[in-house]
């Protein structure tokens, strides 16, 4: 199977192409893919991020080892600041997408708010330094102590997603004698054009609250004694590249808002999510700037202070997967590497058949076309045919070598697990030269520390 000269077919009309479609198997030119990842660089031949050789990352944590850019980070949270200057806002990072204290603490300190769906990540926020009070919480299942706990922090804002949770909000907030402040999550029923979980905008999803009911729960929220209605919010979806979708997006709470005035309903902020796409492999999301220039007219127009949720552009392209090829086993259709991270570290590529980009520590001599190059299914060890990182690469492998999984530094650790009893990788920050442990590796004993032996009684 050894790769002659790919066809030249790029998927990218940028100057240097970088993925080809070969008869066998997606190359990834890695140089090329590497120039879009501000993080990351090849210096002779050896794969950086920021100014620490990844090999000496891989010697000193051990694989599987998530590794953090600061500035990569500080520069998505910085672009957002800078296209939305011109209006009052709030960068509310996602805290789902990578809830690690470090990057939490980073974001807090740059003066970024949260979005939070769960006490544990409002936790989290405070633990790194975060403000209850620049915080979001949106999510459809919050319960009383839930509620209670966020109150009695003086959260920023509940985005509201159903009439019970409203009622409950009221219910706790009288109980704690405090005024709640309230979003209500309208469903503006917009098609996101993305992968299927992660729509959120549509009638069928679960999330939010109709568009035609929405006048109707904020008159019902006016007349409660312990809501104070501070704002409208939506999220439509993860993973968006087109701005068409956010414009519809807006134009639909605009009529909101223009809607609650005329019955006396006025509010301080419009919040419209996250959902902005990255670059993952080939793909082209509308730059943030772009993204900026499409609303700020009508943004600026509605003179209302804007929010927005950004998690996976904040922080994906801000981190890579460190993984260890352990065995190379070619089969007679198919050759497989079977590497030292699996679907339980990272399960884009199972659950939402993602496709994330696969480099290696060391370009080889004569370059990714050299002819060792094979076409190489990535997969885990983990007993599931599902377990996958990525198929039919064509890449030039043995035994013992580094490779980086591109674009994982958002919804990769969070929604990593401990299935087949596989302890979690460690996590790493770095910034410039400097390198540090942001999460150590779990053992095994941590595993099952807090299981019992049945005893018969
Ligand atoms: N706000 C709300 C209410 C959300 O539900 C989400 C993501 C965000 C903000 C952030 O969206 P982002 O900017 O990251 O697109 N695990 C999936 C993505 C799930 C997104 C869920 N909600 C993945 O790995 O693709």
């Amino acid at each position: 199977m050894s790769n002659s000269e790919p066809q030249r077919q790029a998927t990218v009309a940028d100057s240097q192409a970088i993925t080809v479609q070969t008869e066998h198997g997606l190359y990834i030119d890695p140089q090329a893919l590497s120039a879009h990842l501000p993080a990351l660089s090849y210096r002779d031949n050896e794969l950086y991020i920021e100014d620490v050789s990844v090999s000496g990352l891989a010697k000193q944590y051990d694989t599987p080892c998530y590794v953090y850019s600061k500035q990569a980070i500080l520069d998505v949270y910085q672009a957002y600041s800078d296209s939305f200057a011109s209006l009052e806002h709030q960068i509310c990072y996602a805290v789902k997408a990578n809830s690690n204290l470090a990057v939490l603490g980073i974001l807090a300190q740059a003066g970024a708010g949260f979005d939070i769906v769960s006490r544990g990540e409002l936790m989290r926020v405070l633990a790194a330094g975060g403000q209850a009070g620049r915080v979001v919480y949106s999510g459809v299942g919050k319960t009383y102590s839930d509620i209670e706990f966020a109150l009695q922090q003086g959260i920023g804002c509940f985005n509201v997603e159903s009439i019970s949770e409203l009622s409950l909000i009221n219910e706790v907030a009288d109980q704690l004698d405090t005024p709640a402040p309230i979003s209500l999550r309208v469903n503006p029923d917009v098609d996101a054009k993305t992968h299927p979980y992660i729509s959120t905008g549509l009638k069928d999803n679960k999330f939010g609250i109709a568009h035609e009911q929405a006048l109707d729960v904020y008159a019902q929220a006016a007349a409660m004694s312990h809501i104070e209605i501070v704002g409208i919010d939506c999220h439509i979806g993860s993973q968006l590249t087109e701005v068409a979708p956010f414009v519809a997006a807006l134009d639909k709470v605009i009529e909101l808002v223009q809607a609650l005035a005329d019955q006396g309903i006025t509010l301080k902020h419009v919040d419209l999510g996250g959902g902005l796409g990255v670059r993952y492999i080939d793909e082209s999301p509308v730059s943030i700037a772009d993204f900026a220039d499409a609303l700020l007219p009508k943004l600026t127009e509605l003179g209302l202070k804007v929010f927005f949720e950004p998690g996976r552009s904040m922080v994906a392209n801000a981190g890579v997967l460190l993984t260890r090829v352990d065995v190379l086993k070619p089969t007679e259709h198919k050759n497989f590497a079977i590497v030292d991270a699996a679907m339980n570290d990272l399960i884009r590529p199972a659950l939402y058949q993602a496709e994330m980009a696969v480099i290696p520590q060391q370009l080889p001599n004569g370059g990714m076309q050299a002819d060792d190059t094979k076409t190489w299914d990535i997969v885990g060890a983990i007993c599931e045919t599902g377990d996958f990182l990525a198929k039919d690469r064509v890449l030039a492998l043995a035994e013992g070598d580094i490779l980086a999984i591109t674009g994982a530094g958002a919804y990769g650790f969070t929604m990593s697990s401990n299935y087949n009893s596989r302890p979690r990788a460690s996590e790493v920050m770095v910034a410039q030269s400097q390198q540090q442990l942001i999460r150590k590796r779990e053992t095994i004993e941590d595993l099952y520390r807090d299981e019992m032996r049945w005893q018969d009684q």
